[in-house]
Parts: structure tokens; sequence; C-alpha cells
């Protein structure tokens, strides 16, 4: 289903299910949107793009229904290569929203234009190597741009802060109606200044789902972002 417009200009919390007990995943995302969590981070590796492998349409197939009689919606990340290929195959199977790597090649402005074509926001995402510069003809076609503050692949790694330069960047050339989202080592010690720099969309996989309590760290982490944003607006 579309995302409502405004859903792109809120802040929200993204809880990525890697770090999530995949035993569990229905009670694990349940109790995040219970402590008010909106959008679900859903991260796709194929082992070629990314050296890991993870989840696809069948999993997102059987969580959606948890997540969307919630009003809970899915922002899938494809860290895959030929993502053009699998678009259908997500948004079919419950996808809100896909981005998709520019490293992964390919054509993005078909990509997109598949994407939106299937009712589903389009994001395009940036490793920590790659500058704006690189997607800058596909700005004005995204519904988000992900900013990648860690080399994808894996849950747990260190922030790499200078990768978070390329937000203020982005923000100063996108209208407010354009998310901005940041992934990858957020967690309590950074995620005000993650929000200072622009950001609204912030993905938290480990901080969260590897917490005692993941309800009441995800509630921490709204609190501390919604806080953060305030004085940034202010
Ligand atoms: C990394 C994934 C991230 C990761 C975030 O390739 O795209 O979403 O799961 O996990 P943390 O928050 O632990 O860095």
């Amino acid at each position: 289903m579309p995302i409502p417009a405004s859903v792109y200009q809120e802040l929200h919390l993204l809880p990525s299910i890697l770090s999530a007990d995949f035993s569990r995943l229905g009670e694990e995302v349940t109790a995040v949107m219970d402590a008010g969590v909106r959008v679900i981070d859903f991260d796709v590796m194929d082992g070629h793009f990314v050296p890991n492998l993870t989840i696809g349409p069948a999993v997102l197939r059987s969580l959606a229904p948890v997540v969307h009689e919630r009003g809970g919606l899915f922002s899938v990340h494809l860290m895959i290569e030929e993502p053009e290929k699998y678009v259908e195959a997500f948004v079919q199977a419950g996808a809100d929203a896909v981005s998709f790597h520019v490293e992964a090649g390919g054509h993005p402005r078909r990509t997109i234009a598949a994407i939106k074509e299937l009712g589903a926001g389009a994001g395009v995402a940036l490793n920590p190597g790659t500058g704006v510069f690189q997607v800058r003809e596909l700005l004005p076609l995204l519904d988000f741009v992900l900013v990648m503050t860690v080399n994808p692949g894996f849950g747990g790694q260190q922030f790499i802060a200078s990768a978070l330069d390329k937000v203020p960047v982005l923000r100063a050339q996108l209208p407010p109606e354009v998310a901005i989202e940041v992934d990858g080592g957020i967690g309590r010690e950074n995620i005000v200044r993650v929000v200072e720099a622009g950001a609204n969309w912030l993905v938290a996989g480990s901080a969260v789902f590897g917490a005692e309590d993941p309800a009441a760290e995800a509630r921490a982490l709204l609190q501390q972002a919604a806080e953060g944003r305030a004085g940034w607006q202010a």
C-alpha cells in the first residue's frame, strides 16, 4: 500500500530485523511496534553484493500481516545485485518502500520507476564510499535516500561518522517531503547527532534487538531522537 506522504517527513526509528531472533520475528516486531515503532527495516542480502545471505519474499509474506494489521510499514533494503529483478516479488510480498544500492549497477531510473509503478515508495542507498554526486540526477525521483554509515552486510558494526557528512548536503538539495534514512551503527551514543545532521528515518538493529528489552530500547531511542529533532528544528 502507498506510504502516506506524511511518513516521509516524520521522525521514525526503523528497527532492523537482521538483528532480531529469527525464530520469533512476529513477537519481536510486535513488541517494538507496541513501543511506538511504525516502520520496520527488512534487510535483504544475496551473498554477492554483500558477503552475507539473509531473508527473502517468503519471510516478508509471513511477517507482513503482523505488521500491516497494526498499521505498520516495511522498508525493504535490497543489498543485492540486479535489484530490478526482485522488486515485484518484494512489493507483492508486502514491501511498502523499497531501496536498492546505486552501486549495484543496472538502470536505477528504470528500477525506481518499477518500484513506483507497483505502488511502493522508492529509495536509493549509498555506501559510505559513494558520493552524493553519484545520485544527483536520481534525487527528483525519490521518496527517500538511504545513507549507509556502515559497509553493508552485517549488524553490530562500528558507526562510520564521516559518512554522515552527506546528510546535510542531501537535506539542502531535497524537499522536506523526501526522507533521509541513515543506517548502520546507530545507538544511544550517536542518534541525536544523526538527527541533528538532518536524518529523519533512523535504522537501528543491534541497538534495539540486541537489548535486554527491545521495546524499552526502541522507546528510549525514539525519545532521544525526538528531543534531538526538536533542537534541530528550533
Ligand atoms: C547492514 C544493514 C543494517 C544493519 C543495521 O548491512 O543494512 O540495517 O542491520 O544494524 P546495526 O544497527 O546493528 O548496525
